[in-house]
């Protein structure tokens, strides 16, 4: 059975944006897989988090995982903190990068640009990346399009890795959906939706409330021409919304677009803020569920000791090829 890997970050709410590009095929894809999904807080303190609110958002994205249907029974759920080989496989990682390649990604340029302080792990944020999906011999890594440049490096650190060294690791495939890999903002829709945009009108989490969300939905960008069609080029607001009403709605792109014809945007944003709406709502119910159970910490406890195993196999297998310590294990 092939193996896949996926993380997100606990910083903050996640947006429709991380649901369609990674939750939805995390989901869809755990039956065939064998799965590991990480929380990766290690990744989130690149920039500054407050350590109370980081707590909460790493428990509540926990149950965010589960809520949108993940099966722990069939996943492994964990912490990236809770495997301390995450850390040390990421430090050997940083050892065969480059300085050049890291400062060319354009998160890094993105995050760090007229910033007066920016932290070191801010451009070794990479090999960490790395780290995580090649300690679990990862096949195949679904993510949105964002992450596609982090990809490439990720391969390219482990072929470099496997050339210099034994060649230990496995070079992971990147995996995007064909519909939503970059949801947009709501309110400037060229920029990716983003759960750091200070605009909360630009972005809709599944645990805003029914009344929120039609707000945002009314209020989204649009155009003048008043034609429900997808043309990313010239109708990027349309072409957002009707790939959210897409992957959401359950229906193709052409469905949707037969369906307004001679209608409104007015029409046509009533629906879909009605079809965010029901599908938020049992993933809420799931939600508050789990945040007051037990359940919650039973599950990431099991998943811990899963990916300790699993991880710290392939950090030997990475310190022996290297040469580090005594070779005694
Ligand atoms: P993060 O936390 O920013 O986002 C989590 C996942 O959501 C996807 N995503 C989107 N997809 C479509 N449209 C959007 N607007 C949108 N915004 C976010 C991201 O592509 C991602 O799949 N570096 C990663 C976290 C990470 C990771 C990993 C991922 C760390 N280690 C190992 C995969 C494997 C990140 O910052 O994702």
């Amino acid at each position: 059975m092939k193996t896949i890997f996926s993380g997100i970050q606990p910083s903050g709410t996640i947006t429709l944006g991380n649901y369609i590009g990674a939750f939805k095929q995390f989901v869809d894809m755990q039956n065939e897989y064998n799965c590991f999904f990480c929380i990766v807080d290690q990744h989130a303190i690149t920039v500054p988090q407050d350590p109370v609110t980081l707590r909460k958002n790493i428990r509540s994205l926990a149950a965010l995982y589960l809520a949108v249907g993940l099966n722990p029974e069939k996943a492994t759920l964990f912490i990236q903190s809770e495997v301390p080989a995450h850390a040390q496989a990421g430090w050997l990682m940083q050892c065969v990068s480059y300085i050049g390649e890291l400062e060319r990604m354009t998160q890094f340029k993105d995050k760090s640009a007229g910033k007066e302080a920016v932290s070191a792990s801010l451009l070794t944020y990479p090999p960490l990346m790395a780290a995580d999906i090649l300690l679990y011999n990862t096949d195949l890594v679904p993510v949105g399009e964002d992450q596609k440049q982090h990809m490439e490096l990720t391969r390219d650190l482990a072929e470099r890795f496997n050339k210099k060294y034994n060649d230990i690791l496995t070079i992971p495939e990147i995996s995007i959906p064909k519909v939503g890999a970059r949801i947009m903002s709501l309110q400037e829709p060229t920029k990716k939706m983003s759960k750091s945009d200070p605009n909360k009108k630009s972005f809709i989490t599944p645990l805003d409330e029914p009344t929120q969300i039609i707000k945002k939905i009314k209020s989204a960008v649009t155009d003048s021409e008043g034609l429900v069609k997808f043309d990313k080029e010239n109708k990027p607001g349309v072409s957002n919304l009707l790939s959210i009403y897409s992957i959401l709605g359950r229906k193709s792109i052409a469905e949707i677009e037969e369906m307004y014809v001679g209608k409104g945007y007015g029409d046509f944003k009533g629906d879909l803020a009605e079809v965010v709406v029901n599908f938020v709502k049992p993933i809420q119910d799931k939600y508050y569920n789990l945040m007051e159970s037990s359940e919650l910490d039973n599950i990431l406890d099991r998943g811990a000791e899963k990916a300790n195993q699993v991880a710290s196999k392939t950090l030997k297998k990475m310190e022996n090829a290297m040469g580090l310590g005594r070779n005694r294990r």
